[in-house]
């Protein structure tokens, strides 16, 4: 009765990373128990999330063509594309959330498009993006999640999403996504890795709390409508500081290798898998997360009477 924190499903998000093919089923190495499967696997998924009452999922999607330019990421029947229309007529009522960004689409694995030396080039990379936020809201996505950090997204793509007529799709900002190495087992699932350098271009300095400030009320200004802090674990205090300043929702993403540290951990004894998971959202909520998005989802549902 005098629990301040109490967990529960409706705001659980589950992450799906959908890969483009018929019949794939495959289990990712790196994250036990996690699976990347093609679009029309998806039903069944889908179904088994929704009767554990998880009201959402996110999609990642890997396509069987990579370039330069990233181009599988907007194509009308591209994977994620596919994927959303699967999902919407298997379980019309379950809210599908898009991941933006091109590491997934791209043959060097970099979020956006390269200069000569290798470098992102900021706006030139905004089009693209504009371009594949408004594919995944005409394919039926509900909530458009840019996760690539790029300066000036979230303006260039609410634009894109109210002239192609979606002026009611919400977007949800990756706003303070930190360089992590807990990233580490989802570059593996996605097939993401940078092919050289890194992300500490766009993604924040792990040291950085003022700066996480700044960039979610650049977000706001810009016509973000949900924000979010990843990773969730080791950034509790941002979380807290982000939910005491701001009025948005707040969502955390507890990560890949959030998810298979625990994971890693349990299988060979060292901790107790269930109670670990519980332990962790509870505090991912207590920070002051309204939603949390987490590989465990389907667990913790099945874990809260
Ligand atoms: C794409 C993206 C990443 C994750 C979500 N969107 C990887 C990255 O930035 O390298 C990480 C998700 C996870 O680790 O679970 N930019
Ligand atoms: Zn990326």
């Amino acid at each position: 009765m005098v629990r301040e924190t109490r967990v529960s499903r409706d705001f659980l998000i589950y992450p799906i990373i959908v890969r483009e093919g018929t019949s794939i089923h495959e289990p990712i190495d790196a994250m036990p128990g996690q699976f990347r499967c093609s679009p029309d696997i998806l039903p069944g998924v889908v179904k088994d999330i929704t009767s554990k009452g998880i009201p959402a999922v996110l999609l990642f999607g890997i396509p069987r063509h990579k370039d330069a330019q990233g181009t599988s990421s907007h194509r009308k029947d591209g994977v994620v594309q596919q994927a959303i229309q699967v999902i919407k007529n298997a379980v019309p009522d379950l809210i599908v959330i898009t991941d933006v960004c091109l590491c997934e689409y791209t043959d060097h694995g970099h979020c956006g498009i390269l200069n000569e030396k290798g470098e992102v080039i900021n706006d030139d990379t905004l089009d693209v993006l504009a371009s594949v936020s408004l594919s995944h809201a005409k394919a039926g996505a509900d909530i458009i999640a840019p996760s690539d950090m790029m300066d000036g997204r979230v303006g260039v793509i609410r634009d894109a999403l109210d002239e192609g007529g979606y002026e009611h799709t919400p977007i949800l900002s990756y706003s303070a996504k930190y360089a992590s190495s807990y990233y580490g087992p989802f570059r593996e699932a996605a097939q993401s890795s940078p092919s050289f350098g890194d992300r500490k271009s766009h993604q924040m300095d792990p040291a950085n709390v003022r700066e996480a400030l700044r960039e979610v009320a650049l977000d706001i200004e810009e016509g973000a409508d949900l924000i979010m802090v990843k990773p969730a674990l080791p950034y509790l205090d941002v979380i807290r500081v982000i939910a005491d300043e701001f009025d948005e929702p707040l969502c955390a993403y507890q990560v890949s290798g959030e998810y298979s540290m625990i994971k890693a951990a349990a299988q060979r004894g060292w901790v107790d898998e269930d109670s670990c998971i519980m332990e962790s959202v509870t505090s991912i909520k207590r920070a002051g997360a309204d939603m949390i998005i987490t590989y465990f989802a389907p667990r913790i549902s099945e874990l809260i009477a």
